[in-house]
């Protein structure tokens, strides 16, 4: 396989625009393109102001500027860019199936068949096709089976190249991965086309840091790390509670085994509940892989993480009604954040969206205020669990472009995301107009706790 001088990324969303733009900045002699259906979401990427780009990532602003136009490009013309290309990443989303077999567990395959079909029946010389999306362990081989027998002939390899970056840190995790994955057939043309892909990266990645297994450990992979990471998540979520029963503090406990180096000291912050289009999707998938392999202790086990997730969102929303005298109905209860973390505006899973479901089950006003997050995209999140109707949604929630307006007259504020900005509120002056006795419920362990109750506040942590 000669040197690759030509790349195609199906999909411009959270995963496939990052990527592909830091592979155009680091490798200027690859044209990279990237595609999608969504005309809206190209327009965006192809936005003069950078402040429209459609994903929202500290720094990725100046990596599309240095990049876009020279050999970044952004276009809905799907066909062209798989023809032209020698390598072809499928980034669509795979969300968790809301129908049929392994509804609400499985990964919905739709988009991916669809992208292999438009392949197979595009490409014209051998193509590279590379999954990017997170993935069913064995998708490899529904690809192989679609590109083969629905194609014209032509030779493909495919490989798993898993993407690991963090959303809210991106575009740092992409310059400078711990490592970077990519999974092969063990065959002279598999050999070949990951070698093609390693050289891509081994422009800017040192080449220990880049690993090449076959294709089932490599989708297999992706999904044990975001089980282990969700895991201490929910480990340590887990012992938050019993702290908050005992008078132990989560913080001091997450220090005292994140010293040992055994634990280490990432993932360990006690929370609200993970969020995020990873690791509840990647969870399920890998709960409904074991069952479908009969592996039903394995099943189980990896299932309770997300019972503990769920469990801990629920346990925040009822604190927050427990503590306000066992009734929120007409109260106004201020959010903090709706993004699933800070630095991002993705609010898929989010516990933001769960609290505020079980809030307006009890009939409480919620204001919401975000600095990244579109109004439009809190109103979608709370319509698509259908609690409620859409009218219903829109009169319980009130969205705010200003901080100090959301949290006027409110009975409680509940920090949902960890936004650097709300630590340097004036707090005081929230305070004094608020409803008394004013409540912060903090999920996400943010705010200096001895300040705000020196101001008046009543304080409620996790894991406090
Ligand atoms: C995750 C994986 O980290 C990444 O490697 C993979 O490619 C995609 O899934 P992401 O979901 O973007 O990335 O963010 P991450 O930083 O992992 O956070 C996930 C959720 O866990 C967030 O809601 C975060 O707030 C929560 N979290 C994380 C905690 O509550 N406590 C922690 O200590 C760490
Ligand atoms: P992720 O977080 O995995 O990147 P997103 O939902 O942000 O997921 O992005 C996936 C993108 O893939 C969406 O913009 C969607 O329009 C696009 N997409 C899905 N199927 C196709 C397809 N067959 N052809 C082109 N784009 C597609």
């Amino acid at each position: 396989m000669s040197k690759i001088k030509n790349i195609c990324c199906i999909g411009a969303g959270y995963v496939g625009g990052p990527t592909m733009a830091v592979i155009a900045a680091k490798c200027p002699d690859i044209k990279v393109t990237i595609v999608d259906l969504n005309a809206a979401r190209i327009a965006a990427w192809n936005d003069e102001n950078l402040d429209n780009l459609p994903v929202y990532e500290p720094g990725l602003d100046k990596i599309v500027a240095q990049a876009r136009g020279r050999n970044l490009f952004f276009s809905t013309e799907v066909e062209k860019a798989i023809d032209e290309a020698e390598m072809i990443f499928i980034s669509v989303n795979t969300p968790t199936k809301t129908y049929g077999v392994g509804k609400g567990m499985a990964a919905d395959l739709k988009y991916i068949e669809l992208c292999a079909r438009q392949i197979a029946s595009v490409a014209k010389t051998d193509k590279i096709v590379v999954e990017k999306s997170t993935l069913p362990v064995r998708t490899a081989e529904a690809i192989r089976s679609i590109l083969d027998n629905t194609g014209n002939g032509v030779k493909f390899q495919i490989l798993s190249n898993p993407e690991f970056l963090a959303e809210g840190t991106a575009v740092e995790d992409l310059l400078n991965p711990d490592r970077v994955l990519i999974g092969g057939e063990t065959t002279e043309g598999g050999e070949k086309a990951m070698q093609a892909l390693v050289e891509v990266y081994a422009n800017w990645i040192p080449a220990e840091r880049i690993l090449t297994t076959n294709v089932w450990s490599s989708e297999l992979s992706k999904l044990t790390a975001n089980a282990f990471l969700a895991q201490r998540v929910s480990s340590i979520n887990a012992m938050s509670e019993l702290c908050e029963k005992t008078g132990a503090d989560v913080n001091e406990v997450a220090k005292a085994i994140g010293m040992d180096s055994r634990i280490g000291p990432k993932f360990l912050k006690a929370s609200v509940g993970f969020g995020g289009s990873c690791f509840q999707k990647d969870i399920l998938n890998l709960v409904y892989i074991a069952k479908s392999y009969g592996l039903n202790e394995v099943a189980d086990y990896w299932e309770q993480v997300i019972i503990m997730n769920d469990h801990q969102k629920r346990r925040f929303a009822a604190n927050i009604v427990k503590t306000l005298y066992n009734t929120v109905s007409g109260k106004k209860i201020a959010f903090l954040g709706w993004a699933f973390k800070k630095d991002t505006n993705d609010t898929r899973e989010s516990a933001a969206i769960y609290v505020a479901d079980d809030l307006l089950n009890e009939q409480a006003n919620v204001a919401v205020y975000d600095p990244k997050v579109e109004a439009g995209h809190m109103y979608a999140d709370l319509d698509y669990l259908e609690t409620r109707s859409a009218a219903e949604n829109a009169k319980g929630l009130t969205v705010f472009n200003d901080p100090y307006e959301a949290l006027q007259g409110a009975h409680a504020i509940a920090v949902l995301t960890e936004w650097d900005e709300f630590k340097g509120y004036d707090w005081q002056r929230i305070y004094d107009n608020m409803n008394k006795p004013a409540f912060v419920f903090d999920g996400r362990n943010l705010l200096d706790a001895d300040k705000l109750r020196e101001i008046g506040f009543f304080f409620n942590a996790i894991g406090k």
